[in-house]
Formats: C-alpha cells, structure tokens, sequence
C-alpha cells in the first residue's frame, strides 16, 4: 500500500493501492482534488506533487496541453493522468470561494 496526503484538505492522508490512478484516490477518498472531465481533457486536476514526485509514472502527452517543462520540474501533473507506484503528498490552488450575489439596486429606492 502507498500513501496520499492531500495537503490542501487539511493534510488528510490516506491509504491506497501501488499504481492507483491519483484523481481516483482523491474522489474515492474525498481527497478534494478539482476535477472536470476525468479525461485529460479541461486541465482542472492540475495539482502540485510536493512530496514523492519520483513516485508518479511518466508524464502523459495530454498533461503537456495544460503544462509547461517549467511546470512539470517544479512537480506539476494532472491527477487524471497521474499514476502512483508510492507515496505523495499533492497540493492545488483552491476553487476560488463563491462571493455572495450583490443586491441588486432598484430605481426609485
Ligand atoms: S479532470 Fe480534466 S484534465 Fe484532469
């Protein structure tokens, strides 16, 4: 078994198979990973991998759609496409928090 520590939940850490697919453990797990499409394809799972970059296979032609050599050196992937044959610990930039609606002014008030 490997672990996942989702550092921006709070540093839960969990229990997954060797070559869990990383978006599959964050969603069975409530890991909080953003995610769209599960496919490769929208770049919303991009997430930072601070611990354990050496424990992710190799990087994928999609998640080159979405990041850049810069990016992938400093430890980016794409959960949907990130397979883990160890321990990690992943961060990512947060949904941005919804902002309450504005009152909407009415004429003559
Ligand atoms: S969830 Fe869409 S690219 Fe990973």
């Amino acid at each position: 078994m490997i672990e996942v520590t989702f550092l921006t939940n709070g540093g839960k850490t969990v229990s997954a198979a060797e070559n869990s697919n990383l978006l599959r453990v964050s969603l069975r797990e409530q890991g909080g990973i953003p995610f769209k499409c599960g496919g490769g394809l929208c770049g919303t799972c991009k997430c930072l991998i601070e611990k354990g970059i050496e424990n992710t296979d190799a990087i994928k032609p999609k998640e080159r759609k979405h990041l850049t050599d810069e990016q992938f050196a400093a430890g980016y992937r794409m959960a949907c496409q990130t397979f883990l044959t160890g321990s990690v610990s992943v961060s990512w930039v947060p949904k941005a928090v919804a902002q309450p609606a504005r009152p909407v002014a009415v004429d003559g008030e």
